[in-house]
Protein backbone atom coordinates (compact mmCIF):
# COMPACT_ATOMS: atom_id res chain seq x y z
CA UNK A 1 0.00 0.00 0.00
CA UNK A 2 1.08 3.46 -0.87
CA UNK A 3 1.62 5.91 1.98
CA UNK A 4 -1.30 8.41 1.65
CA UNK A 5 1.29 11.44 2.40
CA UNK A 6 3.55 10.08 -0.40
CA UNK A 7 0.47 9.63 -2.78
CA UNK A 8 -1.18 13.45 -1.64
CA UNK A 9 2.38 14.88 -2.51
CA UNK A 10 2.92 13.15 -5.77
CA UNK A 11 -0.78 14.49 -6.56
CA UNK A 12 0.06 18.09 -5.29
CA UNK A 13 3.07 18.43 -7.35
CA UNK A 14 1.65 17.24 -10.51
CA UNK A 15 3.46 14.15 -10.76
CA UNK A 16 0.75 11.34 -10.79
CA UNK A 17 1.50 9.85 -14.23
CA UNK A 18 4.53 8.14 -11.51
CA UNK A 19 1.65 5.74 -10.35
CA UNK A 20 -0.01 5.05 -13.28
CA UNK A 21 1.54 1.39 -13.39
CA UNK A 22 1.64 1.20 -9.71
CA UNK A 23 -0.97 -2.08 -9.75
CA UNK A 24 1.08 -3.88 -12.17
CA UNK A 25 4.19 -3.99 -9.46
CA UNK A 26 4.38 -6.87 -7.20
CA UNK A 27 4.25 -6.06 -4.05
CA UNK A 28 7.91 -6.05 -2.92
CA UNK A 29 8.37 -3.87 -6.12
CA UNK A 30 5.82 -1.41 -5.16
CA UNK A 31 7.80 -1.33 -1.34
CA UNK A 32 11.04 -0.58 -3.14
CA UNK A 33 9.17 2.38 -5.30
CA UNK A 34 7.53 3.59 -2.34
CA UNK A 35 10.74 3.84 -0.58
CA UNK A 36 12.48 5.76 -3.87
CA UNK A 37 9.43 8.01 -3.44
CA UNK A 38 9.72 8.79 0.12
CA UNK A 39 12.93 9.87 -0.58
CA UNK A 40 12.33 13.12 -3.15
CA UNK A 41 11.72 16.52 -2.42
CA UNK A 42 8.86 17.25 -4.83
CA UNK A 43 9.10 20.62 -3.52
CA UNK A 44 12.34 21.54 -4.95
CA UNK A 45 11.93 19.13 -7.75
CA UNK A 46 9.65 21.62 -8.83
CA UNK A 47 11.29 24.87 -7.83
CA UNK A 48 14.17 23.48 -9.90
CA UNK A 49 12.19 23.46 -13.23
CA UNK A 50 10.27 26.57 -12.63
CA UNK A 51 13.98 28.02 -11.86
CA UNK A 52 15.47 26.56 -14.90
CA UNK A 53 15.36 29.75 -16.94
CA UNK A 54 17.63 31.49 -13.58
CA UNK A 55 20.46 29.41 -14.86
CA UNK A 56 23.71 31.36 -14.34
CA UNK A 57 24.49 33.69 -17.40
CA UNK A 58 27.79 32.09 -17.98
CA UNK A 59 28.80 34.07 -21.02
CA UNK A 60 28.28 37.01 -18.96
CA UNK A 61 30.13 35.72 -15.90
CA UNK A 62 33.03 34.61 -18.52
CA UNK A 63 33.34 37.92 -19.69
CA UNK A 64 33.76 39.83 -16.24
CA UNK A 65 36.37 36.60 -15.23
CA UNK A 66 40.02 37.29 -14.88
CA UNK A 67 42.75 35.21 -13.64
CA UNK A 68 42.87 34.38 -9.93
CA UNK A 69 44.97 35.48 -7.49
CA UNK A 70 47.46 32.50 -6.57
CA UNK A 71 50.68 31.50 -5.55
CA UNK A 72 52.68 30.93 -8.34
CA UNK A 73 55.44 28.53 -9.19
CA UNK A 74 57.51 31.81 -11.22
CA UNK A 75 57.24 33.60 -8.28
CA UNK A 76 60.94 33.99 -6.55
CA UNK A 77 59.23 35.06 -3.28
CA UNK A 78 55.61 34.08 -3.13
CA UNK A 79 53.67 35.75 -0.12
CA UNK A 80 54.46 32.66 1.52
CA UNK A 81 57.71 31.17 2.02
CA UNK A 82 58.02 27.30 0.54
CA UNK A 83 59.99 26.01 3.73
CA UNK A 84 57.73 27.77 6.11
CA UNK A 85 54.49 26.19 4.56
CA UNK A 86 56.47 22.55 4.42
CA UNK A 87 57.00 22.73 8.25
CA UNK A 88 53.42 23.94 8.62
CA UNK A 89 52.00 21.08 6.94
CA UNK A 90 54.06 18.65 7.93
CA UNK A 91 53.16 19.91 11.69
CA UNK A 92 49.78 19.63 11.20
CA UNK A 93 50.05 16.06 9.84
CA UNK A 94 51.94 15.05 12.35
CA UNK A 95 49.60 16.10 14.66
CA UNK A 96 46.61 14.42 13.29
CA UNK A 97 44.58 17.87 12.49
CA UNK A 98 44.09 15.99 8.35
CA UNK A 99 41.83 13.62 7.42
CA UNK A 100 41.45 12.78 3.44
CA UNK A 101 37.98 13.02 1.52
CA UNK A 102 37.81 10.63 -1.83
CA UNK A 103 35.13 11.20 -4.15
CA UNK A 104 34.17 8.07 -5.95
CA UNK A 105 30.95 8.33 -6.95
CA UNK A 106 30.68 9.05 -10.42
CA UNK A 107 30.06 6.60 -13.51
CA UNK A 108 32.93 6.29 -15.54
CA UNK A 109 30.69 6.83 -18.83
CA UNK A 110 33.90 8.19 -20.54
CA UNK A 111 35.89 5.24 -19.78
CA UNK A 112 33.69 2.37 -20.83
CA UNK A 113 34.35 0.77 -17.53
CA UNK A 114 30.90 -1.05 -16.01
CA UNK A 115 32.56 -1.10 -12.15
CA UNK A 116 33.32 2.20 -10.10
CA UNK A 117 36.58 3.69 -11.16
CA UNK A 118 38.53 3.02 -8.18
CA UNK A 119 38.38 -0.86 -9.74
CA UNK A 120 40.50 0.87 -12.51
CA UNK A 121 43.80 -0.72 -12.83
CA UNK A 122 46.23 1.86 -13.48
CA UNK A 123 49.61 1.03 -12.38
CA UNK A 124 52.25 1.27 -15.53
CA UNK A 125 53.69 -2.46 -14.28
CA UNK A 126 51.94 -3.30 -10.96
CA UNK A 127 48.45 -2.57 -12.34
CA UNK A 128 47.34 -1.76 -9.32
CA UNK A 129 43.50 -0.87 -9.21
CA UNK A 130 43.02 3.79 -8.31
CA UNK A 131 41.89 2.89 -4.87
CA UNK A 132 44.98 0.38 -4.21
CA UNK A 133 47.20 3.50 -5.55
CA UNK A 134 45.57 6.00 -3.46
CA UNK A 135 45.24 3.91 0.00
CA UNK A 136 48.81 2.93 -0.84
CA UNK A 137 50.22 6.23 -1.14
CA UNK A 138 48.30 7.63 2.00
CA UNK A 139 49.03 4.49 4.24
CA UNK A 140 52.88 5.72 3.48
CA UNK A 141 52.02 9.22 4.44
CA UNK A 142 50.71 7.75 7.68
CA UNK A 143 53.83 5.93 8.08
CA UNK A 144 56.18 8.79 7.32
CA UNK A 145 54.26 11.18 10.34
CA UNK A 146 53.29 8.00 12.58
CA UNK A 147 49.95 9.05 12.48
CA UNK A 148 46.18 8.19 11.84
CA UNK A 149 44.77 9.68 8.67
CA UNK A 150 41.27 9.11 8.59
CA UNK A 151 39.63 8.12 4.71
CA UNK A 152 36.78 9.40 3.97
CA UNK A 153 35.14 7.73 1.00
CA UNK A 154 32.16 8.67 -1.13
CA UNK A 155 30.13 6.41 -3.20
CA UNK A 156 26.54 6.57 -5.11
CA UNK A 157 23.83 4.55 -5.51
CA UNK A 158 25.81 3.93 -9.21
CA UNK A 159 29.42 2.58 -7.02
CA UNK A 160 28.46 2.25 -3.28
CA UNK A 161 27.93 -1.73 -2.81
CA UNK A 162 30.83 -2.80 -5.38
CA UNK A 163 33.01 -0.30 -3.93
CA UNK A 164 32.28 -1.78 -0.16
CA UNK A 165 32.04 -5.07 -1.80
CA UNK A 166 35.89 -4.98 -3.15
CA UNK A 167 37.69 -3.25 -0.84
CA UNK A 168 36.32 -5.15 1.73
CA UNK A 169 37.58 -8.13 -0.19
CA UNK A 170 40.75 -6.76 -0.03
CA UNK A 171 41.56 -5.69 3.70
CA UNK A 172 41.03 -2.43 2.47
CA UNK A 173 43.94 -2.05 1.39
CA UNK A 174 45.36 -2.40 4.72
CA UNK A 175 43.37 0.53 6.09
CA UNK A 176 42.05 -0.33 9.70
CA UNK A 177 38.60 -0.35 9.88
CA UNK A 178 38.49 3.06 11.83
CA UNK A 179 40.65 4.79 9.01
CA UNK A 180 38.50 3.89 6.16
CA UNK A 181 34.86 5.91 6.34
CA UNK A 182 32.15 4.65 3.08
CA UNK A 183 29.77 6.86 3.29
CA UNK A 184 26.85 6.99 0.17
CA UNK A 185 26.18 10.22 -1.66
CA UNK A 186 22.32 11.37 -2.58
CA UNK A 187 20.33 10.91 -5.82
CA UNK A 188 18.26 13.03 -8.23
CA UNK A 189 15.85 12.09 -10.50
CA UNK A 190 15.72 13.23 -14.05
CA UNK A 191 13.22 15.17 -15.10
CA UNK A 192 11.33 16.35 -18.67
CA UNK A 193 12.86 19.01 -20.22
CA UNK A 194 9.35 20.38 -21.15
CA UNK A 195 6.91 19.53 -18.81
CA UNK A 196 8.80 19.11 -15.30
CA UNK A 197 7.45 15.35 -14.81
CA UNK A 198 10.05 12.86 -13.35
CA UNK A 199 10.67 10.00 -15.42
CA UNK A 200 10.74 6.64 -14.63
CA UNK A 201 13.52 4.03 -15.75
CA UNK A 202 10.88 1.21 -15.29
CA UNK A 203 6.88 0.66 -14.33
CA UNK A 204 7.96 0.77 -10.67
CA UNK A 205 11.79 2.89 -10.65
CA UNK A 206 12.39 6.25 -11.03
CA UNK A 207 14.98 7.63 -13.28
CA UNK A 208 17.79 8.56 -10.79
CA UNK A 209 21.11 9.81 -10.91
CA UNK A 210 23.84 10.85 -8.11
CA UNK A 211 23.28 14.13 -7.09
CA UNK A 212 27.16 15.69 -8.27
CA UNK A 213 30.47 15.81 -6.16
CA UNK A 214 28.34 18.84 -4.59
CA UNK A 215 26.59 15.92 -2.94
CA UNK A 216 29.12 15.29 -0.65
CA UNK A 217 28.19 18.15 2.01
CA UNK A 218 24.34 16.36 2.52
CA UNK A 219 26.06 13.38 2.35
CA UNK A 220 28.48 13.91 5.38
CA UNK A 221 26.12 15.83 6.96
CA UNK A 222 23.10 12.84 6.85
CA UNK A 223 26.55 10.49 7.81
CA UNK A 224 27.79 12.66 10.82
CA UNK A 225 30.97 12.56 8.99
CA UNK A 226 31.89 16.20 10.43
CA UNK A 227 30.79 15.44 14.06
CA UNK A 228 32.80 12.40 13.60
CA UNK A 229 35.84 13.80 12.72
CA UNK A 230 35.45 17.04 14.91
CA UNK A 231 35.98 14.55 17.99
CA UNK A 232 38.59 13.09 16.17
CA UNK A 233 40.27 16.37 16.33
CA UNK A 234 40.16 16.90 12.59
CA UNK A 235 40.44 20.54 11.66
CA UNK A 236 41.09 20.04 7.77
CA UNK A 237 40.40 17.73 5.30
CA UNK A 238 42.15 17.21 1.94
CA UNK A 239 39.90 16.17 -0.93
CA UNK A 240 40.87 14.20 -4.13
CA UNK A 241 38.99 12.59 -6.93
CA UNK A 242 39.58 8.85 -7.23
CA UNK A 243 40.28 9.53 -10.88
CA UNK A 244 43.89 10.86 -10.56
CA UNK A 245 46.25 8.54 -9.62
CA UNK A 246 49.21 11.43 -9.17
CA UNK A 247 47.37 13.11 -6.78
CA UNK A 248 49.92 14.12 -4.40
CA UNK A 249 47.95 12.98 -1.28
CA UNK A 250 48.10 15.17 2.35
CA UNK A 251 50.89 16.95 0.55
CA UNK A 252 52.34 18.71 3.53
CA UNK A 253 52.64 22.05 0.94
CA UNK A 254 49.71 22.67 0.03
CA UNK A 255 48.16 22.05 3.17
CA UNK A 256 50.51 24.30 4.91
CA UNK A 257 50.24 27.42 2.40
CA UNK A 258 46.13 26.59 3.39
CA UNK A 259 46.82 26.97 6.80
CA UNK A 260 49.23 29.90 6.79
CA UNK A 261 46.82 31.63 4.92
CA UNK A 262 44.26 31.20 7.26
CA UNK A 263 42.14 29.80 4.18
CA UNK A 264 38.68 28.10 4.35
CA UNK A 265 38.90 26.51 0.81
CA UNK A 266 42.46 26.14 -1.21
CA UNK A 267 42.74 24.69 -4.27
CA UNK A 268 45.06 23.37 -6.53
CA UNK A 269 45.37 24.54 -9.89
CA UNK A 270 48.09 23.37 -13.22
CA UNK A 271 48.86 25.98 -16.13
CA UNK A 272 46.31 24.97 -19.02
CA UNK A 273 48.52 23.45 -21.95
CA UNK A 274 45.51 24.84 -24.36
CA UNK A 275 42.45 27.06 -24.32
CA UNK A 276 39.64 24.21 -24.91
CA UNK A 277 41.39 21.97 -22.66
CA UNK A 278 38.84 20.17 -20.58
CA UNK A 279 39.64 21.33 -17.49
CA UNK A 280 37.61 23.93 -14.61
CA UNK A 281 38.75 27.22 -15.54
CA UNK A 282 39.89 28.64 -12.00
CA UNK A 283 38.70 32.83 -12.16
CA UNK A 284 38.38 35.66 -10.20
CA UNK A 285 35.15 37.50 -10.43
CA UNK A 286 34.43 40.82 -8.64
CA UNK A 287 37.15 39.75 -5.86
CA UNK A 288 35.90 36.33 -5.41
CA UNK A 289 37.13 32.68 -6.72
CA UNK A 290 35.34 30.64 -8.30
CA UNK A 291 35.24 28.04 -11.37
CA UNK A 292 33.38 28.09 -14.67
CA UNK A 293 33.21 24.79 -15.98
CA UNK A 294 35.29 24.00 -19.65
CA UNK A 295 31.59 23.42 -20.90
CA UNK A 296 30.07 26.67 -20.01
CA UNK A 297 33.35 29.11 -20.99
CA UNK A 298 33.17 30.39 -24.37
CA UNK A 299 35.58 29.43 -27.17
CA UNK A 300 36.32 33.12 -27.23
CA UNK A 301 37.46 33.97 -23.63
CA UNK A 302 39.31 30.54 -23.56
CA UNK A 303 41.01 31.86 -25.92
CA UNK A 304 42.18 35.25 -25.11
CA UNK A 305 45.72 36.07 -24.32
CA UNK A 306 47.98 38.00 -22.18
CA UNK A 307 50.40 40.51 -24.29
CA UNK A 308 53.27 37.67 -24.05
CA UNK A 309 50.95 35.08 -25.63
CA UNK A 310 50.49 33.18 -22.55
CA UNK A 311 46.84 31.97 -21.68
CA UNK A 312 44.79 35.05 -19.64
CA UNK A 313 42.49 32.13 -18.11
CA UNK A 314 45.41 30.15 -17.52
CA UNK A 315 44.41 28.08 -14.08
CA UNK A 316 42.96 24.82 -14.47
CA UNK A 317 41.07 22.61 -11.55
CA UNK A 318 42.36 19.26 -11.02
CA UNK A 319 39.99 18.95 -8.36
CA UNK A 320 42.57 18.94 -5.50
CA UNK A 321 41.20 20.94 -2.31
CA UNK A 322 41.59 21.50 1.19
CA UNK A 323 38.61 22.29 3.11
CA UNK A 324 38.42 23.90 6.46
CA UNK A 325 36.22 21.70 8.41
CA UNK A 326 34.09 24.94 10.14
CA UNK A 327 34.20 26.36 6.89
CA UNK A 328 31.96 22.90 5.69
CA UNK A 329 30.01 22.69 9.13
CA UNK A 330 28.96 26.65 8.55
CA UNK A 331 27.75 26.13 5.00
CA UNK A 332 26.30 22.58 6.01
CA UNK A 333 23.44 24.52 7.92
CA UNK A 334 23.17 27.53 5.22
CA UNK A 335 19.63 28.05 3.91
CA UNK A 336 20.09 27.18 0.40
CA UNK A 337 23.03 25.02 0.38
CA UNK A 338 24.92 24.85 -3.43
CA UNK A 339 23.29 25.43 -6.28
CA UNK A 340 22.30 22.61 -8.73
CA UNK A 341 23.69 22.89 -12.05
CA UNK A 342 21.33 21.82 -14.93
CA UNK A 343 22.19 19.58 -17.78
CA UNK A 344 20.57 18.47 -20.59
CA UNK A 345 20.77 14.84 -22.08
CA UNK A 346 19.15 11.95 -23.05
CA UNK A 347 17.71 9.81 -20.82
CA UNK A 348 15.71 6.89 -21.84
CA UNK A 349 12.17 6.71 -20.08
CA UNK A 350 8.71 4.52 -19.85
CA UNK A 351 6.42 6.17 -21.65
CA UNK A 352 2.66 6.58 -20.09
CA UNK A 353 1.87 3.47 -22.36
CA UNK A 354 4.11 1.35 -20.49
CA UNK A 355 6.61 1.26 -23.28
CA UNK A 356 10.39 2.64 -22.71
CA UNK A 357 11.45 5.22 -25.26
CA UNK A 358 14.88 5.51 -25.99
CA UNK A 359 15.15 9.18 -27.21
CA UNK A 360 18.08 10.47 -29.65
CA UNK A 361 17.91 14.20 -28.88
CA UNK A 362 18.29 15.86 -24.99
CA UNK A 363 14.93 15.15 -23.41
CA UNK A 364 15.58 15.74 -19.87
CA UNK A 365 17.33 17.66 -17.11
CA UNK A 366 19.49 16.21 -14.99
CA UNK A 367 20.65 18.26 -11.59
CA UNK A 368 24.07 18.11 -10.25
CA UNK A 369 26.07 20.00 -7.31
CA UNK A 370 29.18 20.66 -7.52
CA UNK A 371 31.93 20.88 -4.48
CA UNK A 372 33.72 23.74 -6.20
CA UNK A 373 30.77 25.80 -6.04
CA UNK A 374 31.93 26.41 -2.23
CA UNK A 375 34.67 28.24 -3.42
CA UNK A 376 32.79 31.58 -3.74
CA UNK A 377 30.99 30.63 -0.46
CA UNK A 378 34.20 30.87 1.60
CA UNK A 379 35.63 34.25 3.68
CA UNK A 380 38.60 33.40 2.32
CA UNK A 381 39.80 31.24 -0.65
CA UNK A 382 43.84 30.21 -1.49
CA UNK A 383 44.49 29.09 -5.14
CA UNK A 384 48.27 27.26 -5.69
CA UNK A 385 49.61 26.61 -8.60
CA UNK A 386 51.91 22.68 -8.93
CA UNK A 387 53.43 21.25 -11.90
CA UNK A 388 50.99 18.92 -13.76
CA UNK A 389 53.95 16.73 -14.51
CA UNK A 390 53.92 15.92 -10.50
CA UNK A 391 50.44 15.87 -9.89
CA UNK A 392 48.15 15.23 -12.49
CA UNK A 393 47.43 12.82 -14.68
CA UNK A 394 43.27 11.66 -14.50
CA UNK A 395 41.65 8.79 -16.15
CA UNK A 396 38.70 9.87 -18.15
CA UNK A 397 38.72 8.31 -21.51
CA UNK A 398 38.74 5.16 -22.84
CA UNK A 399 42.19 3.94 -25.16
CA UNK A 400 41.88 5.91 -28.40
CA UNK A 401 40.68 9.15 -27.61
CA UNK A 402 43.33 12.09 -27.52
CA UNK A 403 44.05 12.75 -23.61
CA UNK A 404 43.55 11.48 -20.37
CA UNK A 405 43.65 7.52 -21.40
CA UNK A 406 44.65 4.50 -19.46
CA UNK A 407 47.84 4.72 -21.94
CA UNK A 408 48.72 8.18 -21.84
CA UNK A 409 48.19 8.29 -17.85
CA UNK A 410 50.63 5.25 -17.02
CA UNK A 411 53.33 6.94 -18.87
CA UNK A 412 52.78 10.23 -16.73
CA UNK A 413 53.02 8.18 -14.01
CA UNK A 414 56.49 6.15 -15.35
CA UNK A 415 57.87 9.76 -16.64
CA UNK A 416 57.45 11.05 -12.64
CA UNK A 417 59.02 8.18 -10.89
CA UNK A 418 61.81 8.03 -13.50
CA UNK A 419 62.30 11.91 -12.58
CA UNK A 420 62.51 10.95 -9.28
CA UNK A 421 65.20 8.61 -9.50
CA UNK A 422 67.10 10.92 -12.03
CA UNK A 423 67.23 13.34 -10.03
CA UNK A 424 68.98 11.45 -7.09
CA UNK A 425 71.20 10.57 -10.03
CA UNK A 426 70.26 7.29 -11.12
CA UNK A 427 70.72 6.15 -14.28
CA UNK A 428 67.34 5.26 -15.53
CA UNK A 429 68.07 3.54 -19.90
CA UNK A 430 65.11 5.62 -22.05
CA UNK A 431 63.57 2.43 -23.47
CA UNK A 432 62.72 1.24 -19.60
CA UNK A 433 59.26 2.20 -17.67
CA UNK A 434 59.36 2.63 -13.96
CA UNK A 435 56.62 2.71 -11.45
CA UNK A 436 57.52 2.89 -7.50
CA UNK A 437 55.43 1.75 -4.57
CA UNK A 438 54.91 4.37 -1.83
CA UNK A 439 56.35 1.97 0.57
CA UNK A 440 59.84 2.04 -1.39
CA UNK A 441 59.65 5.64 -2.16
CA UNK A 442 57.14 8.36 -0.97
CA UNK A 443 58.72 11.08 -3.16
CA UNK A 444 61.56 12.50 -4.82
CA UNK A 445 62.71 13.20 -1.43
CA UNK A 446 62.24 9.23 -0.18
CA UNK A 447 63.72 8.42 -3.42
CA UNK A 448 67.01 10.14 -2.50
CA UNK A 449 67.21 8.83 0.36
CA UNK A 450 67.54 5.58 -1.21
CA UNK A 451 69.22 5.83 -4.33
CA UNK A 452 72.57 7.42 -5.49
CA UNK A 453 75.12 7.45 -8.63
CA UNK A 454 75.55 4.32 -8.84
CA UNK A 455 71.95 3.53 -9.31
CA UNK A 456 70.74 1.96 -13.17
CA UNK A 457 67.77 0.31 -14.59
CA UNK A 458 68.35 -0.72 -18.00
CA UNK A 459 64.42 -2.38 -18.12
CA UNK A 460 60.75 -1.97 -16.94
CA UNK A 461 60.88 -1.63 -13.32
CA UNK A 462 59.05 -1.95 -10.57
CA UNK A 463 60.26 -1.14 -7.10
CA UNK A 464 58.28 -1.74 -4.07
C1 LIG B 1 36.06 17.40 -13.20
C2 LIG B 1 35.80 18.85 -12.83
C3 LIG B 1 36.72 19.77 -13.63
C4 LIG B 1 38.16 19.37 -13.37
C5 LIG B 1 38.38 17.91 -13.71
C6 LIG B 1 39.77 17.47 -13.29
C7 LIG B 1 33.40 18.73 -12.40
C8 LIG B 1 32.07 19.20 -12.75
N1 LIG B 1 34.41 19.17 -13.12
O1 LIG B 1 35.66 17.26 -14.55
O2 LIG B 1 36.54 21.12 -13.23
O3 LIG B 1 39.01 20.17 -14.14
O4 LIG B 1 37.44 17.08 -13.01
O5 LIG B 1 39.96 16.13 -13.52
O6 LIG B 1 33.60 18.01 -11.46
N2 LIG B 1 31.85 12.30 -8.82
C9 LIG B 1 31.18 11.86 -7.72
N3 LIG B 1 29.82 11.99 -7.72
C10 LIG B 1 29.12 12.53 -8.75
C11 LIG B 1 29.84 12.97 -9.88
C12 LIG B 1 31.22 12.86 -9.89
O7 LIG B 1 31.76 11.37 -6.76
O8 LIG B 1 27.89 12.61 -8.65
C13 LIG B 1 33.32 12.16 -8.84
C14 LIG B 1 33.78 11.15 -9.88
O9 LIG B 1 33.90 9.86 -9.32
C15 LIG B 1 35.12 11.70 -10.30
C16 LIG B 1 34.99 13.19 -10.07
O10 LIG B 1 33.88 13.40 -9.23
O11 LIG B 1 36.13 11.21 -9.46
C17 LIG B 1 34.90 14.03 -11.36
O12 LIG B 1 33.74 13.79 -12.04
P1 LIG B 1 33.70 13.85 -13.63
O13 LIG B 1 32.28 13.83 -14.02
O14 LIG B 1 34.62 12.84 -14.19
O15 LIG B 1 34.25 15.32 -13.91
P2 LIG B 1 35.04 15.91 -15.16
O16 LIG B 1 34.11 16.33 -16.22
O17 LIG B 1 36.15 15.05 -15.57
Amino acid sequence: MLDNKIADEVKRFGQSHLLRHWDALTPKQQSSFANQLSSIDFKLIKRLFEGDEAQPDWAALAAAAGPPDAIQLCEASPRIKKEDAIEAGRKALANGRIAMILVAGGQGTRLGFSHPKGMFPIGPLSNRTLFEMHIDRLRAVMKRYHVSIPMYVMTSSATDADTRLFLSDHDGFGLASDQLRIFCQGSMPAIDAKTGQILLSDKGELALSPDGHGGLLAAMAKNGCLEDAGDAGIDHFFYAQVDNPMVEICDPLLIGYHLLAESEMTTQVVRKTFPLERVGNVVSIDGKTQIIEYSDLPKEVAEKTNPDGSLYLWAGNIAVHVFKRQFLESVQHSAEGLPFHHAKKAVPFIGNDGVMVKPSEANAIKFERFVFDLLPMAKTALVVESDPAEVFAPVKNAEGAATDTPTSVKKAISNLHRSWLEKAGASVAETARVEIHPNWALDAEGVRERVDGSFRISTDTYLQ
